[in-house]
């Protein structure tokens, strides 16, 4: 996430970033913290966007404030309480604490939200009495301590009314307190700038001068010029040779600050790497994460998403959930799928090894977020709780390998990937194809769902997490086929984008060959050669695709056969075309 200072933030004067979730009193409570709290000063404008979420600005004597204007409950809301240093949750005093409270709190203190204030509204509607208060403010103070919420407050207030929200007022004389807003412009905001040095990678510019710098956001810590950094992903070290900051040179930095670092020697520096002194930043491809999971579709693991950390983005996939949160219980319980707005601790593994830090340590370095490979849509937000140490599996190189072996058997390994409905024809053109290899003398091997569900997947059905299973568990033996040197035909339905995504990645480019074997579900529904058509539209096969289950079409397949055009030998032809159009068997 993109933690980058607001350029309105004004030297001198500290900035409280904060969020609001409620009921619906929490528009009201923040329309009077705006409108009598302090006057936004014209010339910054009431709003800056970062992150695509809108900071509305206002100001006091005391201090500037920066409130996210998001929906409550929405994927913005949740992303903008990423960079939040605190997050007011409104209660209603007539009500005491509910479910939705005890969420938005558990939610806070995973996005690594260090402060959580609690505004016991309408408090005019109990009569403004101590009792009712204390007792909520106690409930409060237990669900902090049961959270782990280091800094916590509860503070009477009416919204409507306007007492205890911006002045004190003799109704609630007995609390001994400040408002709603002395405590904003009176808690300590924690300073990045105490850690070790961390600059997040933008981009590696030319300053100028002939020597490339690294251009980034200071994370943590301070760096001056002279002082020695080292690079997370290489370890090679280097001197702070210029600090070009926004003002040109300066002759040092602190955490919020954009800069260009110039290196001596001048290293190899790229997006997504870290610039670091003191304690090394590790480096990882596995971590365990809290995570709020925001999107409508569940989550399931093994399928691939994209990660942001930092300034780096690359594939990563839930490997598995640790536990799942019971916000009316506060209890923990094992799950083996993600709803939208659960929490959960998950075990993440990266596609590769990236440069990460508890959020405790460095929350730009800690917070994440997931996004949708395809839409690009959030599907989560979350925080890195513990990085692994590199696992001990090392993969032994061996001197015979793939390309050796496909030598000796005079062939180009490949994947062909059919896609396509139940009843496409998918094996059957595969079937046609595979002779027809054979018979020039090519090593081929046909993989087929049917024949895998026997055996390696016999513990694998129809459900969404088990098909994205059966897909993984289906490239991964075709990887290993290609690794021998075979030229592999692989048949699943496989109805989803992500999960055919995810397969090709573990392909070298050009190695996994996606044909979408395109048959009208009413054509299929005809053939109907195993009958299942007919059983699922009785009812008696639940989740079949193209009948109660999705199937998403490819959107660039390397080839499409149109079987209502073309016969299966015609198909199979088309595909032995393209083997040979690309150099995989010979013209
Ligand atoms: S995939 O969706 O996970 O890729 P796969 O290709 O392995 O499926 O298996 C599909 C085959 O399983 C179908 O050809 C059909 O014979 C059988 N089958 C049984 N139940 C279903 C179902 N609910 N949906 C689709 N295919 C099913």
């Amino acid at each position: 996430m993109d933690r980058q200072a607001f350029g309105t933030m004004q030297a001198g004067v500290e900035t409280l970033r904060f969020v609001t979730w409620g009921a619906a009193g929490a528009g009201t409570l923040l329309g009077r913290l705006l409108e009598e709290g302090g006057s936004v000063a014209a010339d910054e404008g009431a709003q800056a966007v970062s992150d695509g979420i809108a900071w509305r600005a206002f100001a006091t004597a005391r201090r500037r404030f920066l409130v996210a204007d998001a929906p409550a409950q929405s994927a913005r809301d949740m992303v903008a309480a990423a960079a939040a240093d605190l997050a007011v949750l409104v209660a209603d005093a007539s009500i005491g604490i509910g479910e939705q409270v005890r969420r938005h709190a558990a939610i806070a203190v995973r996005l690594g939200v260090g402060h959580v204030v609690l505004a016991v509204d309408h408090m005019d509607l109990v009569g403004f009495d101590a009792a009712r208060f204390e007792a909520i403010a106690a409930e409060f103070g237990e669900l902090a301590r049961a959270l782990g919420i280091g800094r916590h407050a509860a503070i009477p207030v009416s919204a409507r009314t306007g007492d205890n929200v911006v002045v004190p007022t003799g109704r609630v004389a007995w609390f001994d307190g400040p408002t709603l807003l002395g405590h904003l412009e009176s808690v300590a905001i924690a300073s990045p700038a105490d850690g070790p040095f961390r600059l997040a990678v933008e981009e590696t510019v030319q300053p100028g001068a002939a020597t490339p710098g690294a251009r980034g956001t200071v994370t943590g810590g301070r760096i001056a010029v002279g002082e020695r950094v080292r690079l997370a992903r290489s370890g090679r070290e280097a001197t702070v040779a210029r600090i070009i900051g926004v003002d040109g040179d300066a002759t040092s930095a602190v955490a919020g600050e954009a800069v260009t670092l110039v290196l001596d020697p001048p290293l190899d520096v790229a997006r997504g790497d870290v610039v670091g002194a003191g304690e090394a930043v590790p480096m990882t491809a596995r971590c365990e994460a809290d995570l709020v999971w925001l999107h409508e579709t569940e989550l399931f693991p093994g399928r691939s998403y994209l990660l942001h950390i930092g300034t780096a983005t690359m594939p990563a996939s839930v490997v598995r959930i640790r536990d799942r949160l019971d916000p009316a219980t506060m209890t923990h319980a094992p799950a083996e799928t993600l709803a939208m707005g659960d929490i959960a601790r998950v075990s993440l593994e990266l596609a590769s090894q990236v440069a990460m830090q508890r959020c405790r340590d460095n929350r730009a370095l800690g917070g994440f977020s997931l996004t949708d490979r395809h839409d690009g849509e959030t599907v989560a937000v979350g925080t890195v709780a513990e990085v692994q140490a590199a696992t001990n599996v090392t993969q032994h190189t061996t001197v015979v390998d793939r390309l050796a072996r496909a030598a000796l058997m005079r062939q180009q390994p490949a994947l062909v990937w059919f896609t396509g409905l139940s009843g496409a024809g998918k094996s059957t053109v595969a079937d046609l194809v595979e002779q027809r290899l054979h018979a020039s003398g090519r090593h081929v091997f046909l993989l087929d769902g049917d024949a895998l569900r026997t055996g390696l997947n016999r513990d694998l059905g129809f459900g969404e997490g088990d098909r994205v299973e059966n897909i993984r568990r289906a490239a991964e033996v075709g990887r290993l086929m290609c690794e021998a040197g075979l030229i592999v035909l692989a048949c699943f339905i496989s109805p989803y984008r992500a999960d055919r995504a995810t397969a090709r990645e573990r392909f070298e480019d050009g190695m996994f060959l996606e044909v979408f074997v395109d048959t009208p579900v009413d054509e299929c529904r005809r053939r109907d050669p195993k009958g299942l058509y007919r059983r699922a539209d009785a009812g008696e096969i639940r989740n079949f695709t193209g009948v109660d289950a999705p199937y998403e079409a490819p959107e660039a397949p390397e080839l499409r056969l149109d079987t209502l055009a073309r016969s299966p030998q015609q198909c199979a032809e088309d595909v032995v075309a393209m083997l040979r159009a690309r150099g995989i068997v010979p013209g």
